[in-house]
């Protein structure tokens, strides 16, 4: 066991900014800054329905996921060449390198793209090759997860899945997103066993805005290995055992939370209980550029809000790892690089 020294509140933003961490929930689409939507609108073309960048920004005010993802959709709408799903996924790997992020795994959407009739080798291919130069030139490890959307059928799923089949050596799993309420984990059963048999690792959201059960069901039918979001799974006891007990993951992002009015405030977010009850907790973006701040501020945030300390930060960027598809030998080396970043932080005092 690691013995985290004790470290100033004051300086605690630092730390937090300091320390090596992996990124497990971010939705690629959700990094589009308003800035980058302008600027592949004018480059493919295409007429936005707002006037500037800020007035995109002002439309940001959302009441409940539902009014997040309506303007989500069609900010992604500016998508069209591989070149411009790089370019994403190359600003986002940049930034997050900036808050050092040493490895990052990446959800992206094919079907809001191939709706609108962008083949989905345009979608793999340009986020596989922007994963594949980050390695290189920014330092930073990152991988794919193709999440279906869970508004539409299972039918649509599968299609889905076969036509990314002859691309499977480009993303390393499946996951679930998309509007919560009214379509429960049950609704892909079958896609999910099959991916399963793929050899394809298994995530999805639960336990965002969704009650308690759909926890189990992700856990108890889809068989997934990490919870994105589970928030609400502290509505129910035996839930936060189980969750303990066999150490599955949730991926939690602060700030998405407050800013969808998951919780009334930061102040009033669960993320301490989570970890204090046990919980492999970890600290995520989701769609930073829509939630006002990329994986650093929701660290900053939501401890200047709840009061963690330095063994929460600790225990947060350790959980990264532990919860990550990486290598076993990677994992070690990034444990390694934390404990290092603490000690030399201590040692700078
Ligand atoms: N897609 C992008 N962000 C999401 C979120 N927070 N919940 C569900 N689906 C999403
Ligand atoms: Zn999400």
């Amino acid at each position: 066991m690691f013995k985290v020294p004790p470290i100033s509140a004051d300086r605690l933003p630092t730390l937090l900014r300091a320390i090596p961490k992996a990124e497990l929930h971010i939705h690629i689409e959700g990094s589009l800054e308003p800035e980058l939507i302008f600027a592949l609108a004018q480059r493919n073309g295409l007429t936005l329905q707002y006037p500037s960048v800020e007035a995109l920004r002002a439309a940001y005010a959302f009441t409940n996921l539902q009014s997040f993802l309506d303007i989500y959709y069609a900010g992604a709408s500016v998508l069209l060449h591989e070149r411009d799903f790089y370019d994403m996924a190359r600003a986002y790997l940049a930034r997050a390198a900036l808050d050092n992020v040493v490895h990052a795994e990446i959800f992206f959407d094919p079907q809001t793209h191939t709706a609108r009739g962008v083949p989905i080798e345009t979608v793999v291919n340009g986020l596989h090759r922007a994963c594949e130069d980050a390695r290189g030139t920014l330092g930073i490890s990152a991988s794919l997860i193709l999440c279906f959307l869970r508004h539409l059928s299972e039918e649509e799923a599968f299609a889905t899945l076969e036509q990314a089949l002859p691309l499977q050596d480009k993303f390393i799993g499946v996951g679930l997103d998309s509007s919560e309420v009214g379509h429960p984990p049950e609704k892909f059963a079958r896609v999910f066993a099959r991916c399963r048999e793929l050899g394809l690792h298994l995530v999805a959201h639960a336990g965002e805005e969704g009650p308690p059960a759909y926890i189990w069901s992700a856990l108890d039918v889809l068989k997934v290995e990490r919870i994105d979001h589970g928030v609400q799974a502290l509505k129910d006891e035996a839930l936060v055992r189980r969750l303990a007990q066999e150490r599955i993951p949730l991926t939690v992002c602060p700030l998405s939370n407050q800013k969808l009015c998951v919780f009334p405030d930061l102040k009033d977010h669960n993320l301490r209980q989570l970890l204090d009850a046990g919980l492999c907790a970890t600290v995520n973006s989701d769609d930073p550029a829509y939630f006002g701040g990329y994986i650093n501020d929701n660290f900053t945030q939501v401890f200047a809000a709840t009061g963690m300390t330095a063994r929460h930060a600790y225990q947060l960027a350790s959980n990264s790892f532990e919860a990550s598809f990486a290598s076993e030998a990677d994992k070690r080396h990034w444990q390694h690089q934390l404990k290092e970043a603490f000690d030399r932080f201590v040692e700078h005092d």
